[in-house]
């Protein structure tokens, strides 16, 4: 049981982490969430002032950060070279510009190997946009989460004002729909579905029913009732 890997993709605010996080936790996996991953480069890149045109300077830099993701039951923690950067990389700017770094090959292919290491050493939970497709294309389990772009904008409208800070949400809705297609219609890597993967619309589901929905295929990919 302990060595089940489940692949979640998805566009943004479909409710990946939040629900991989709760799947990790029922089943005792480990969570990665490895859209944390391109967010810490990006940040490092802005906090560096190297310019996001620079793709050597970025791949270098992608090769040399050392990220490390902490794992505790309440949340996980993003370190880069041990500087906790969790809340840094979810600022606006971070968000504006991860598409650009994350669509250049040599930074994937950086995080790629990190992220298939960790998946080797224990059974995990792993979410976004290319794990059931390259991360870990021969993952027990893969689903795919998607949800209207309305419902992901009003999601994501929520999450931000519960932390205080006031946007537009026509504004907020046109920056998802950018970064989406931006992750799209990259050359390396797209967000895609997995041709197995199995394609879960959150539009009208609550977390829960999520949840029982992805632990369901997992019991019938390994056939245990877990
Ligand atoms: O949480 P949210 O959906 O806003 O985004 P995220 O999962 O934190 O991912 C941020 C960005 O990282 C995405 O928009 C992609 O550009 C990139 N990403 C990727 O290219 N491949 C992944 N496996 C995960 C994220
Ligand atoms: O990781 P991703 O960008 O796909 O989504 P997220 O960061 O997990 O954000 C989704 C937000 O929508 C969270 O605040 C969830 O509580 C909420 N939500 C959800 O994810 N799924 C539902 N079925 C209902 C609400």
């Amino acid at each position: 049981m302990n060595e089940i890997r489940v692949a979640i993709d998805g566009p943004a605010g479909a409710g990946k982490s939040t629900v991989a996080k709760m799947v990790a936790r029922r089943l005792g996996l480990l969570y990665i969430d490895t859209g944390a991953m391109y967010r810490a480069v990006t940040w490092k890149a802005i906090e560096e002032g190297i310019p996001l045109s620079d793709e050597q300077k970025l791949v270098e830099l992608a090769s040399n950060l050392h990220i490390r993701l902490q794992t505790n039951k309440q949340k996980q923690s993003v370190f880069v070279n041990d500087t906790n950067v969790t809340e840094q990389i979810r600022s606006k700017e971070v968000t504006e510009h991860v598409s650009t770094v994350s669509a250049i090959p040599g930074v994937r292919t950086s995080l790629v190997k990190m992220q298939q290491k960790l998946a080797q050493e224990q059974g995990v939970v792993m979410d976004g946009r290319d794990i059931g497709t390259c991360v870990i294309p021969d993952a027990e389990v893969k689903i795919f989460l998607t949800a209207s772009l309305e419902e992901r904008a009003r999601r994501r409208m929520e999450e931000l004002i519960r932390k205080g800070v006031q946007v537009d949400f026509e504004e907020l809705k046109s920056s998802i729909a950018k970064r989406d297609e931006m992750d799209s219609s990259r050359e390396f890597a797209p967000l895609r579905k997995a041709e197995d993967a199995y394609s879960i619309d959150t539009t009208n589901l609550s977390l829960d029913e999520v949840v029982e929905q992805i632990v369901s295929i997992c019991e019938k990919q390994i056939g245990t009732k877990l």
